[in-house]
Parts: C-alpha cells; sequence; structure tokens
C-alpha cells in the first residue's frame, strides 16, 4: 500500500516490502525482477553442454564440469575486464544426485566420486547477456575446486604431527575442500571459502573409541555419505589426521586458473561460517570468523605483519594471533588471546584444536555463529546467532548475548571494536534484533521492537553490507508456516538499517530452501543471491529442484545495493 511504500522509503529502503509466501517460487518487490543465472548442473565447458538429465542429474564423468550442487556463498571479481564469480558448493544431496541410491547413500566408489565432485567451489566467468548477466561457457577462467584438488597449507599447524597422513607424510599438500560454507574475501582481490560440517564426511571403519578432540568436532562412527567404506582417505580408522586437514579457511585465486589454494591454518580449524576480512588501525589484517556450533565461538585473527594497496601479502594469513570473544552481560567485551602460555595447549594444537583452546580461556557460548557482516562506514561488525536449541539449563546456560532458552528465533549480535580500531582488544556490544514472532508469543520471544508481524523471520543466518551501508539478512530456518513459526513463510532475505533498527522484507525463498550467498555485479544494478536446497521442481517447473543462483534487478536500471 502507499503507506507501506512511504514508511518504507522514510526509513532509507528503496522498495515497498513484500508479505510472506509459502508457494515454490521467487518473491521480489515491485519494480523488480529476478531469473536464474546458474543452476546446479549448468555446464562450465562445451564438452558438459546437456549432461544434466531432469531425471537422472549429471553423470559421473561430467561432475566436475558442470556448476556444483547447493550454492552458497559468493563473491564478485574483476580481473582485466573480465567479471568472475566464485561460489561455494556446501554440501551433497546424495537423494538428488543418485536416483538409484538406496537410503540415499552411495553404492559404488564412482557414486562417491559424483558426490565428492557436487561439493567445494566453482570459479566462472559471467557476462551480461540478453539483458542480464549469463555465464561465459569455455571461459579460461572457468575452475571446478572439489575434494580431489591439490592443495597447500600455511601457518604454524602446516606440517605439524597432527596434520600428516600417509598419502602426504610431509603434512604440507592436503587434497581437497569440502563443505564450503561461508565465504570472505581478501583486500587483495582473492576469494575465502570456509570448511563448515566437514565432520559428516568421515566415518570410523573399524570401532574404536573417539577421541576428545574427535568428540568434540562430532567425528566418529558411520558417516552420513559412507565415502569411508569407498576411498580410505574419509576412514579414521586409517587416517585419523585426515579430518585435521579440514575444517580451515582456503584462499583461492579466481584470476589465475592453476593457482594451487592455500589453507591457513593460523585462522584455527572449527565449523567455519565464513571469513570477514577487515583492517585494524595500524594496518594489520583482521579477521572475524564464526564456528556455527550450539555453544561454539566467535574468533578473531590478527595479523602480525602490516599492510597497504600494492604491498607484499606474505604471511599476512600465516603470521598472527587467534583471538576468541567474551561477550559480558554488562555489554563490554574481550578477545581473548589464544597462545601457549593461555591455554596451555601448543601453537599446533591450538590452531587445529581451536574449539579446546577456546573453552582453556573462557570464551562466550554462542547461540551458533553464522555470518559475520562488518559495516563499510563504521567500525561495528554484526554475527547471525541462527538459534539453539540447547540453550539453558546447566550444561550451557544464558547469558547476556544469548538470552533465550532453547532459542528457536535467533538474534544478530553487533559490537563496536573500542577506539573505532578493530586491533582493539576491548569492544562495546548490543543486540541488533532478536527475532521473534509476536503473533504467538507476547514475552521475549516475540522478539525485540523492531520485530513486527509484517517483517518477522526466525534463524538469520547469510549476511553482508550493501555499499549504502545496509545490512542484507538472509535466513535458513523453520519454513514451515506452523505453531511457532506461523506468519513468517518461507525463508526469506530482509534488509536492516543499522540506523534505525529497522527491517524489510525484499525477497522469499521457495519452500524448502534456504537463501544463502549473496554478492553483486560490478556496477551494482544486479544482485546475486544462493537459493540452497529448493523443494519442489524450482526452478525448472517439472523434474528435480535445482540449487542456484539467481539474479534480481531493477526494471528502471538503478542500482540496488
Ligand atoms: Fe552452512 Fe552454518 O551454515
Ligand atoms: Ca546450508
Ligand atoms: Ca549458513
Ligand atoms: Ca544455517
Amino acid at each position: 500500500s502507499t503507506t507501506t511504500a512511504a514508511r518504507a522509503q522514510a526509513a532509507g529502503f528503496a522498495f515497498t516490502p513484500i508479505g510472506i509466501f509459502t508457494d515454490h517460487d521467487i518473491h521480489v518487490p515491485e519494480g523488480y525482477q529476478w531469473k536464474p543465472l546458474v543452476r546446479w548442473g549448468d555446464a562450465l565447458f562445451s564438452e558438459a553442454e546437456g549432461a544434466y538429465s531432469p531425471e537422472t542429474g549429471v553423470p559421473v564423468a561430467m561432475s566436475d564440469k558442470v556448476f556444483g550442487e547447493n550454492t552458497d556463498g559468493m563473491e564478485t571479481f574483476e580481473h582485466d575486464g573480465h567479471v568472475l564469480l566464485t561460489i561455494n558448493s556446501e554440501y551433497v544431496n546424495p537423494k538428488i544426485n543418485l536416483p538409484a541410491a538406496s537410503e540415499g547413500k552411495p553404492q559404488t566408489a564412482d557414486e562417491v566420486m559424483l558426490l565428492k565432485n557436487m561439493q567445494g567451489v566453482t570459479v566462472l566467468e559471467i557476462a551480461p547477456q540478453d539483458g542480464t548477466w549469463g555465464v561465459v561457457v569455455d571461459s579460461a577462467y572457468n575452475r571446478r575446486i572439489t575434494h580431489e584438488t591439490q592443495m597447500t597449507m600455511d601457518g604454524p599447524a602446516a606440517g605439524s604431527d597432527l596434520v600428516k597422513t600417509n598419502a602426504d607424510p610431509e603434512g604440507m599438500s592436503p587434497k581437497g575442500t569440502m563443505n564450503n560454507c561461508g565465504s570472505g574475501r581478501t583486500l587483495w582481490g582473492t576469494y575465502l571459502t570456509c570448511e563448515e560440517n566437514f565432520n559428516g564426511y568421515f566415518g570410523m571403519v573399524t570401532e574404536r573409541e573417539q577421541t576428545p578432540a574427535e568428540k568434540r568436532y562430532g567425528i566418529g562412527g558411520e558417516s552420513n555419505y559412507l565415502y569411508e567404506k569407498f576411498d580410505p582417505r574419509y576412514d579414521i580408522s586409517a587416517e585419523p589426521n585426515e579430518p585435521h586437514r579440514h575444517g580451515w579457511v582456503t584462499e583461492i585465486d579466481p584470476a589465475d586458473p592453476e593457482s594451487t589454494p592455500v589453507k591457513h591454518t593460523a585462522l584455527g580449524r572449527f565449523k567455519h561460517e565464513n571469513a570477514e576480512m577487515v583492517q585494524a588501525a595500524d594496518g594489520r589484517i583482521v579477521v572475524y570468523m564464526g564456528d556455527d556450533e550450539r555453544g561454539e565461538f566467535i574468533y578473531r585473527y590478527v595479523s602480525n605483519g602490516t599492510w597497504a594497496e600494492g604491498e607484499p601479502t606474505d604471511g599476512l594469513l600465516s603470521d598472527g594471533t587467534l583471538y576468541v570473544a567474551k561477550f559480558n552481560d554488562d555489554q563490554s567485551g574481550e578477545w581473548l588471546a589464544l597462545t601457549p602460555e593461555t591455554t596451555g595447549m601448543s601453537a599446533e594444537e591450538i590452531l587445529v584444536f581451536s574449539r579446546m583452546a577456546g573453552s582453556e580461556v573462557g570464551a562466550t557460548t554462542m547461540d551458533r555463529p553464522e555470518w559475520i557482516a562488518a559495516n563499510p562506514l563504521r567500525a561495528e561488525v554484526y554475527c547471525a546467532l541462527t538459534n539453539n536449541s540447547k540453550r539453558g539449563g546447566d550444561a550451557m546456560p544464558v547469558n547476556a548475548a544469548n538470552p533465550r532458552e532453547t532459542n528457536e528465533y535467533g538474534q544478530i549480535v553487533r559490537w563496536q571494536p573500542e577506539g573505532g580500531d578493530h586491533g582493539a582488544d576491548s569492544f562495546a556490544w548490543d543486540l541488533y534484533v532478536m527475532a521473534g514472532n509476536p503473533a504467538v508469543h507476547s514475552d521475549a520471544y516475540a522478539g525485540s521492537q523492531n520485530v513486527t508481524e509484517g517483517n518477522m523471520f526466525n534463524s538469520p543466518d547469510g549476511m553482508a553490507f550493501s555499499s549504502d551501508g545496509m545490512l542484507w539478512i538472509q535466513t535458513d530456518g523453520d519454513d514451515s508456516n506452523e505453531g511457532d513459526f506461523a506468519g513468517q513463510g518461507n525463508n526469506q532475505m530482509l534488509v536492516g538499517n543499522p540506523e534505525t533498527g529497522e527491517i524489510a522484507r525484499f525477497l522469499t525463498a521457495p519452500n524448502g530452501a534456504e537463501v544463502t550467498g549473496l554478492t553483486w555485479s560490478p556496477d551494482r544494478k544486479v544482485a546475486f543471491v544462493g537459493i540452497q536446497h529448493p523443494g519442489g521442481s524450482w526452478p525448472d517447473g517439472a523434474g528435480k529442484p535445482r540449487s542456484a543462483v539467481i539474479q534480481v534487478w531493477r526494471e528502471d536500471g538503478a542500482t540496488i545495493g
């Protein structure tokens, strides 16, 4: 209505917020359009054109020549006049990829290879096509990085006994990246991809007791995917150190298809969501990172060296200190350094078992830290705490930053470093929003003041700032539209104003999908948005559902972020 439009304009939103939807389609505001950019199975190389079948998916021979499954974090780069997208493929759905698999588990080594190839990272070139953007098939930049891609490691844990395997006795040449969830970009124009739920791909063929570290990281038993039955690399009874080679932040140079990705051990090993890089006042590199698990921590890495445009980047992500966050109940906070002195652990152990190091120094248990986004207009950082079914009781008592028991809605915490300096060891924090349902609850579960029946949502997850300083929030929650979630509809993308706290709904996803990953075309006229694990037959209207990156633009050609 006119009133909604006028109110949105007054709050600084350039669009009229939309209502909820429960269908298998995408919805965007009036005056905006969308269409797919690239779907699971779309060819990156002409030899794979037509390889995708709506009935059977992609054959194994073509599985590393197409766009991977379950799109997640992504970034846009420009190189020599070419526009490159780097896009994570987080996880695989065997029932979608393997129509013949019993109980959704692979039965052969070929099926395992197919699934492995559907994860990882895609680098692809895009170019203007029919008034929007399209994939440049056969671009020299196009590349798939999978479980099988040869990598290297740097930082204090590289080459340590903890990361040596039979295949790599030097502990310097890990293979592959997996469960690539959120993303980041370095200030020098490379891509950061973050390994999250890597634990789910390792299993134990010969039963033995789990080590305390395996328990803390959820590694052991039979895996969800049975890779360990067909490839000993995934069998922790044969290769106990292989999981230590996953759970890292990996740097990829999208401009050089021959480059070897680097796993940066200095940034710690946990279920990495994303990696948000900023700079301290003195020029040191700062990376904020969340560990997405109930009761795990928020981390900050600070380099020892400083950097300015044009200077060499050696050592910036391999020589520094890892910190973990303590959120005090008086809304102050501290970064606690993880060192041999503070933890009683060796430098290698601190990095490989960062969770245990964080516990040693008394970090604050959080409600599943997902994406972290830094405000480009001031020194202020936001972290989506998606939800936490285990919050409350003695094992994980509530605290001021995670204030609700059995937190099914989530909240977004933000902090401002002391003196506006990301290198400072203390900060002030507050809750930007507590998600909730004011139609169902009248207590804390109704959410904070900026949550209304018109904009409500649950489980904030993806987040990114647009260049105008607006916070884009993506959700990965309960889309049943029933009970505690009645009136919230499908997962969605909203825009939050950091100044006023106001939040407005911009997009809704097909039922079953989460919205994750957001980047823009270089001219900011098109937003690229990730749609992961859709239901129905989205977006083709028939056949299998296909996770996809979509493009959203304004009919009048104005910028949108
Ligand atoms: Fe892959 Fe925590 O989301
Ligand atoms: Ca996901
Ligand atoms: Ca996520
Ligand atoms: Ca999530």
